[in-house]
């Protein structure tokens, strides 16, 4: 009789399957590597202070390992600033500007935010209106988001024309 469990049981074969995505396929994932993104930020005039931050949750959209897309979430205490949101030209109107609104909310929440605000330029009405955002006024926003990098930055220096917010405290269960 042995002890040794191993020559007790037949070994289990298990064939390995790797899961590969579909050649074109987009794909969102979390990066701590602001590097690979702040070139697509600056080409843009995006602001990129604050994009190293050490709190500041940063998701790209890749497709075929190229980044084309960009969101940024920094949290403070119940609020969240959703920034640096940008999706390459040629690569707009297929939904992944939403798909990074849906990914910086679901960060936003996981952070314990129950507001997410944007500041933006007019022209991103059209598509923040449809993601469910309402204007907000800008100085309270930045008040209320005091702590977040950006949001400190912006006290004293010129960026986005005009604040947006989104209720967000329905989205998911956190006890406080
Ligand atoms: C705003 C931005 C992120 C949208 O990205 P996107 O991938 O094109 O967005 P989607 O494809 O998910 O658009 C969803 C819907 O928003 C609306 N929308 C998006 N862009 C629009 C535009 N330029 N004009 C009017 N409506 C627009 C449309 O209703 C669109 O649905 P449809 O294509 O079926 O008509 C992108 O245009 C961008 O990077 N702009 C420059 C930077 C910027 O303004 N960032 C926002 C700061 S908060």
């Amino acid at each position: 009789m042995t002890t040794d469990s191993s020559r007790s049981f037949p070994r289990a074969r298990v064939k390995k399957v790797r899961e590969r995505a579909a050649p074109d396929a987009i794909s969102l994932a979390q990066t701590h590597n602001a590097a690979r993104i702040r070139p697509l930020l600056e080409a843009a005039g995006f602001l990129t202070v604050g994009l190293d931050h050490p709190g500041i949750c940063v998701i790209a959209a890749t497709r075929n390992a190229e980044v084309i897309g960009v969101v940024a979430v920094e949290t403070i205490v119940d609020c969240a600033l959703m920034r640096s949101l940008f999706v390459t030209p040629s690569m707009r109107r297929r939904g992944i500007g939403t798909r990074l609104v849906a990914a910086a909310r679901a960060a936003a929440v996981t952070r314990g935010a129950r507001t997410l605000y944007t500041l933006a330029d007019a022209a991103a009405a059209p598509f923040l209106a449809r993601c469910g955002f309402g204007a907000a006024d800008y100085r309270a926003a930045l008040d209320e988001l005091s702590g977040c990098p950006l949001a400190d930055y912006l006290q004293t220096h010129r960026g986005p024309a005009l604040a947006w917010k989104l209720d967000v405290s329905a989205d998911g269960i956190i006890n406080r």
